[in-house]
């Protein structure tokens, strides 16, 4: 009944196997009452992961044309009920602007929609350890204050964000070699609020912008949603120097957006020599540079260079940073670092969407910074981080050592690999998932297609105990995928891919 229609990758694989049903029941080729293939009879029909047919059996329960009844399977359900349901329905896709992430975005809910499997092991999120979490010290810091916060605390305030809590980072930023007054200085509602605030304020349509390849995956949609074209920086080459030098002359961008330190997703770090370079050919071209900086206080052997905030004092760098990953994410608090002038006008477009970050979390931050908690919490994860990192690196090079190739990142949160056997990234994670372990395919975070060999795991998030056994699982996913080809090449008498 069900044809094994070819997928494609213009959508997410469980809506096109929902909608390849619901034409078989419009059409009546599916009847009232008719069952339907198992999950597992599904995902081999299509050949996708459970996951994934799981997601279109619960879309099509959802939107009343099935009933799953436990133990006995799915069954196509009554007509009336459908036309009923259907009524009031939205297509919401045709009320939407366009927009071209449709590959990223379903491989994302793949993976959070397999987070359905209880004891999956996340290695995508680049997420701290909950349990790492200085929650005992905030809920102190809670119950201590509150009878002395007025209710003034919490009215609206300035947009820049709380003055006491500006002046902290200030004083925090001494540290780290960074001259800000108080006026540099915008808290923003996560350092992502702040990359795209800062696109937003930057970026008319059509404009050249750099990144790196591969980068965040999370400034990519911004700069294009602002309407920006891309220039990918390659992070691995020798001379990306003069490959920037080739397109400020070709393009004339108006910023490079970088982290120099323990970069994401590759673990890079940007040499002094590299830095002073990037400095001087941005101030002779008077090229911006977006520096964001979330891991440099996650040094695992020596402390890294300066910020090339602290390096220069060219107005251009914008300094971006969070204390997402260096408390918990969930505070949604991190700042900018830049020209007054700049930080009024980033000021401004705030308060089109958010008049200013949370009081609560602003409050509770300011007293944590106030008492130095922060610097003896980063010394407790570092060295927690630091084995964790450890461990993963010594189990993959004794587990994996045939199929994945990586360099010891000396900071951060992620193992960047290169997958040395024939098989692409997004084939391994769809195994990956069925074996209860996730991570994020390397071609998530570049703007241009790649080849599919590369992986991030991020290597934080879980205990030691959890990060063996993912590597194990990940082993079974790659000799799984190996022992599957090996049948499909035999039987279709063809040399292996
Ligand atoms: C390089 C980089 N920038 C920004 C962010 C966003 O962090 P926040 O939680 O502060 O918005 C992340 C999070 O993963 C990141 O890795």
């Amino acid at each position: 009944m069900i044809i094994n229609k070819k997928l494609n990758k213009k959508s997410p694989l469980y809506m096109q196997i929902a909608k390849i049903i619901i034409d078989k029941i419009d059409d009546s080729f599916l009847k009232e009452g008719d069952k339907l293939p198992s999950e597992r009879e599904l995902a081999t029909l299509f050949k996708v992961s459970r996951t994934t047919t799981i997601n279109a059996y619960r879309y099509l329960e959802k939107n009343g044309y099935v009933n799953t009844k436990t133990g006995s399977g799915t069954y196509v359900i009554k007509e009336n009920n459908q036309k009923n349901q259907l009524k009031h329905k939205i297509q919401w896709d045709e009320f939407f602007r366009p927009y071209g992430q449709l590959s990223m975005s379903s491989l994302m809910t793949e993976i959070i929609n397999s987070s359905m499997m209880l004891d999956r092991i996340s290695l995508d999120a680049g997420m701290p350890d909950p349990e790492l979490y200085p929650l005992d010290k905030f809920k102190q810091l809670f119950c201590e204050n509150m009878k002395y916060f007025k209710g003034q605390d919490f009215g609206y305030m300035s947009i820049e964000g709380l003055s006491g809590l500006r002046q902290n980072i200030a004083q925090m930023l001494v540290e780290k070699q960074i001259k800000a007054k108080y006026d540099n200085i915008m808290i923003t509602s996560g350092s992502q609020q702040g990359i795209y605030l800062i696109s937003k304020v930057l970026i008319e349509p059509g404009d050249y912008v750099v990144i790196e390849a591969p980068t965040y995956i999370g400034v990519i949609p911004v700069l294009k949603a602002a309407g920006a074209r891309i220039l990918s920086l390659p992070i691995k080459n020798e001379s990306r120097l003069d490959i920037l030098k080739d397109y400020i002359v070709r393009y004339r961008p108006k910023f490079i957006y970088t982290i120099p330190t323990y970069q994401n997703p590759s673990g890079n770090v940007m040499s002094k020599k590299q830095r002073k370079e990037l400095i001087e050919l941005a101030i002779n071209n008077r090229l911006l540079i977006i520096e964001d900086d979330p891991y440099s206080d996650f040094y695992y052997d020596e402390k890294p260079p300066v910020s090339l905030k602290a390096t220069s004092n060219y107005e251009g760098i914008i300094y971006i940073s969070t204390f997402s990953k260096i408390i918990m994410p969930g505070l949604r608090l991190g700042y900018i670092v830049a020209h007054p002038t700049l930080i009024s006008r980033v000021a401004m477009e705030k308060q089109y969407t958010d008049l200013h970050s949370n009081n609560l979390s602003q409050l509770l931050l300011n007293l944590y910074l106030k008492e130095g908690e922060l610097t003896k919490h980063l010394e407790v994860v570092r060295k927690i981080y630091k084995k964790r990192r450890d461990i993963m690196a010594r189990h993959i090079t004794k587990s994996l050592n045939e199929y994945l190739d990586f360099s010891l990142p000396k900071g951060g949160f992620y193992i960047w690999g290169k997958i040395l056997a024939p098989i692409n990234s997004r084939k391994l994670l769809h195994e990956a998932l069925n074996v209860g372990v996730s991570f994020i395919p390397g071609d998530a975070f570049y703007d241009i297609p790649t080849q599919g060999k590369e992986l991030r795991l991020c290597f934080v998030s879980n205990s030691e105990d959890k990060i063996k056994e993912s590597v194990v699982r990940l082993s079974r996913a790659f000799s799984s995928i190996i022992k599957k080809d090996r049948i499909i090449n035999k039987d279709n008498n063809r040399p292996l891919i």
